[in-house]
């Protein structure tokens, strides 16, 4: 067990040794700071890294991730994220990328209780009660788990859209799109739903916030 742990730490110090060689100027370059494009709201599991599956390096993604990939409007570590990423670091995209095989999807398509994080699945459940006409007229039922990971993507994007935070940006006239990806584990390959809301427009009336 000690061992595991201690690979990591090895594997560490050859990964910083490697890249220097291959670029003395690395650490030096990145410790400057950081300019990413994309905040990347994806979910924990292990399987979903965000930077090796869409090809890019360090700095050029800002990255939140949490169980189920859930943009939830009480949840001050994602909003504290998503402030940052707007306001200072002016990102031009944000992303919510679910995955199918989704283990908190499926678990909030069931009724066991699994303990504390049912409060947390409760709100994929409500996006469920939302579409239910659709998804029940779905009879396989990883056909219906995947329709669920896609809807529940499209449901966090416009979740994003309708925080002050993007309002605002939106209102600044800066240029911040959303979108909603679900990645496929069995392929590698990312699905984009085509979910882009780019202003306010693009959001439902009831959401759309006037000045103060
Ligand atoms: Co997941």
């Amino acid at each position: 067990m000690e061992k595991s742990y201690q690979l990591l730490l090895a594997n560490n110090k050859k990964w910083a040794t490697e890249k220097t060689k291959v670029d003395p100027e690395y650490f030096d370059q990145l410790s400057k700071g950081q300019n990413p494009q994309y905040l990347w709201i994806g979910c924990s599991d292990s399987r979903v890294p965000a930077n090796e599956i869409t090809g890019t390096i360090p700095g050029e993604i800002f990255v939140h991730r949490n169980i189920a990939n859930m943009v939830v409007h009480s949840d001050m570590n994602m909003l504290s994220v998503l402030s940052y990423a707007v306001e200072v670091l002016k990102v031009k995209h944000v992303i919510v990328c679910g995955h199918y095989g989704c283990g908190g999807v499926i678990a909030a398509m069931g009724n066991k209780q699994y303990g504390l994080i049912d409060n947390w699945l409760r709100h994929i459940k409500d996006v469920y009660r939302l579409h239910q006409e659709e998804l029940d007229a779905i009879k396989d039922m990883d056909e219906r788990a995947r329709r669920l990971v896609a809807l529940n993507v499209i449901e966090q994007v416009h979740d994003l859209g309708k925080t002050s935070i993007v309002q605002n940006a939106w209102r600044n006239n800066q240029e911040l799109h959303l979108h909603g990806w679900v990645y496929d584990l069995s392929d590698g390959i990312i699905d984009d739903l085509g979910v882009n809301i780019r202003n306010i427009n693009d959001m439902h009336r009831i959401y759309q916030f006037t000045d103060m």
